[in-house]
């Protein structure tokens, strides 16, 4: 992996954050050739369009243009009332901006350090955020850090577990980087309907759906997937194979001519439905 450079976003401004420290902690073993860098967002005024009018801030072009020379980005957020902090909210929305957005297609990784839930839900907001960007977002391993004060010391990682969780998450967007290279980004006009009954199945194929850079939509029933395939912009089907035969017919003919996959591991949901739109495409 030579010449490749990965940055950390922290939603905490906190100095003595366990979410900056889970950054420092994840960048620690990196392979050689990978370079990493933890972004100041301190100073990034809260977004104002009429601040944009006439250029944006220099704050603001200059986290736009680290972002955009990154090959990925580890996010790591507190949980704030359930959700991202407003810090991390406001620095997406910044980077968001315009055709040119640097968070267009950018592999990235989501880790979090808090309390009880160890971030789970403000990490679900986070992911649906960045999908929306089209970033490709590792659909697993979720590092979620629960009882954050006693895993860190002094600023410092204590726990192996965790250290080995991020290991793994970084080996996985380090993946996600090199296929990001060799793959030509394909722009989509719609989501993918993901449908299945079984909440995890469907959550994790959704996951490996957006690693591939892709929105989904959800539908839990047949008669749910048929309403959003008439009302909504949808790009391709991914359907649950344990979902029973009528269900899955019932999907099949709403799809119509759509590129329609139906997967047994979810975890190969998204490889599955990127290839079937690939190859839908190059057939027309
Ligand atoms: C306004 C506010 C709301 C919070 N809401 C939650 C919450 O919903 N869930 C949670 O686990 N922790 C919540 N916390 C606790 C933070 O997650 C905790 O302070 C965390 O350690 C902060 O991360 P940091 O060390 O990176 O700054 C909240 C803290 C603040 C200041």
């Amino acid at each position: 992996m030579a010449n490749t450079h990965v940055i950390g976003i922290s939603g905490s401004l906190r100095s003595e954050s366990y979410n900056t420290a889970l950054l420092r902690a994840a960048f620690e073993r990196l392979p050689e050739g990978v370079t990493f860098e933890i972004a100041n967002i301190s100073d990034i005024a809260l977004y104002n369009a009429d601040d944009a009018v006439d250029g944006r801030p220099a704050s603001v072009e200059a986290l736009r243009t680290l972002v955009r020379s990154a090959d990925g980005i580890v996010f790591a957020s507190p949980e704030y009332n359930w959700s991202v902090t407003g810090a991390m909210k406001n620095a997406v929305d910044w980077l968001s901006l315009g055709p040119d957005s640097p968070l267009d297609f950018k592999p990235a990784a989501i880790a979090g350090a808090g309390g009880g839930s160890g971030t789970a839900r403000s990490q679900e907001h986070l992911r649906d955020i960045l999908a929306h960007n089209n970033l490709c977002i590792v659909a697993d391993p979720q590092v979620m850090v629960s009882g954050a004060r006693e895993r860190f010391v002094a600023g410092e990682l204590v726990d192996d577990d965790v250290r080995s969780e991020l290991v793994s998450m970084l080996d996985r967007l380090l993946d996600v980087i090199e296929r990001a290279r060799s793959t030509e980004r394909l722009a989509l006009r719609g989501s993918i309907l993901v449908v299945g009954s079984d909440e995890p199945r469907a959550g994790e194929a959704a996951r490996s759906i957006v690693e591939m850079g892709h929105r989904t939509l959800r539908a839990i029933a047949a008669v749910d997937a048929v309403r959003i395939l008439s009302r909504r912009a949808i790009a391709g089907v991914a359907v649950d194979g344990h979902l029973n035969k009528e269900a899955k017919q019932a999907v099949r003919a709403g799809a119509d001519r759509l590129p329609f996959v139906e997967f047994d591991a979810a975890t190969e949901a998204g490889r599955a439905i990127d290839a079937a739109i690939r190859f839908d495409m190059g057939s027309q």
